[in-house]
């Protein structure tokens, strides 16, 4: 599969020129490789966590271990966890929530957003900003991703979730399952994903929607 291939041979040439003394004998070229094999590395992470994922949906061993959650902790946690991921990107969290808790499996969770981040950062040039903004609207928590680059054509809105589907001219690289899994746990979940484009500028919109309930009392006093 071309997913796994891509990083994994360029992990191999850069650790192997990571070796060459010639090569790496210049500082500035040994960081560059350094840093390729840990891009490369993350890419492989995320391809490998998501044929995890489709297969444990396919064969119905994927259990969701819902709890309640602060939506606040897993926004506010996301920079330390992305690391170098949103690195050449400007990442902006906006909360207009603060508090609020959802019946999440946070593991699982993170991989959505994991999903729609890295496709953000791939999809949108270097140096454009990446807005994560939470609100709520008629009793169901909203989670919008949008980015600044080239957007969806709008042909191609309803097939982007279908599992193995990509864009035809898209960057290279992509296996095309990333945002069959985010649908697939959104609705796990008993929320819904969808696509747009963004309507003040050129970028996509991604909208994940979990029903809004009220947590115990004891969680909400207990902060
Ligand atoms: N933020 C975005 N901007 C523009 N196009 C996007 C964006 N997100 C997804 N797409 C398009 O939707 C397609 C499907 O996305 P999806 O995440 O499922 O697969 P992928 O990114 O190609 O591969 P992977 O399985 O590695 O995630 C992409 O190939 C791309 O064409
Ligand atoms: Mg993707």
């Amino acid at each position: 599969m071309v997913g796994i291939r891509t990083p994994l041979t360029a992990i191999i040439g850069s650790a192997s020129a990571v070796l060459d003394e010639k090569v790496s004998a210049n500082k500035e070229t040994r960081e560059q490789l350094a840093q390729d094999i840990v891009d490369s590395s993350l890419r492989l992470n995320q391809v490998v966590e998501n044929l995890l994922d489709m297969s444990r949906l396919n064969s119905g061993a994927l259990r969701l271990k819902k709890e309640w959650v602060d939506l606040e902790d897993v926004l506010s946690g996301l920079p330390g966890k992305l690391g170098r991921l949103v690195a050449r990107h400007k990442l902006s969290v906006v909360n207009y929530l603060g508090s609020c808790y959802a019946q999440i499996d946070e593991k699982l969770f993170e991989h959505v957003l994991l999903n729609l981040l890295s496709n953000a950062v791939r999809y949108a040039p270097e140096g454009t900003e990446i807005t994560l903004r939470l609100e709520m609207e008629n009793r169901r928590i909203l989670l919008r991703i949008l980015d600044q680059g080239p957007g969806i054509p709008q042909d191609n809105l309803k097939n982007i979730f279908e599992a193995f589907y990509r864009v035809p001219g898209s960057a290279t690289g992509g296996v095309g399952l990333g945002l069959a899994i985010v649908k697939a746990l959104i609705e796990a979940h008993g929320g819904r994903v969808y696509a747009q484009n963004r309507k003040d500028r050129s970028g996509a919109e991604f909208v994940v929607e979990l029903p809004y309930e009220s947590p115990p009392a004891d969680l909400e006093d207990g902060r």
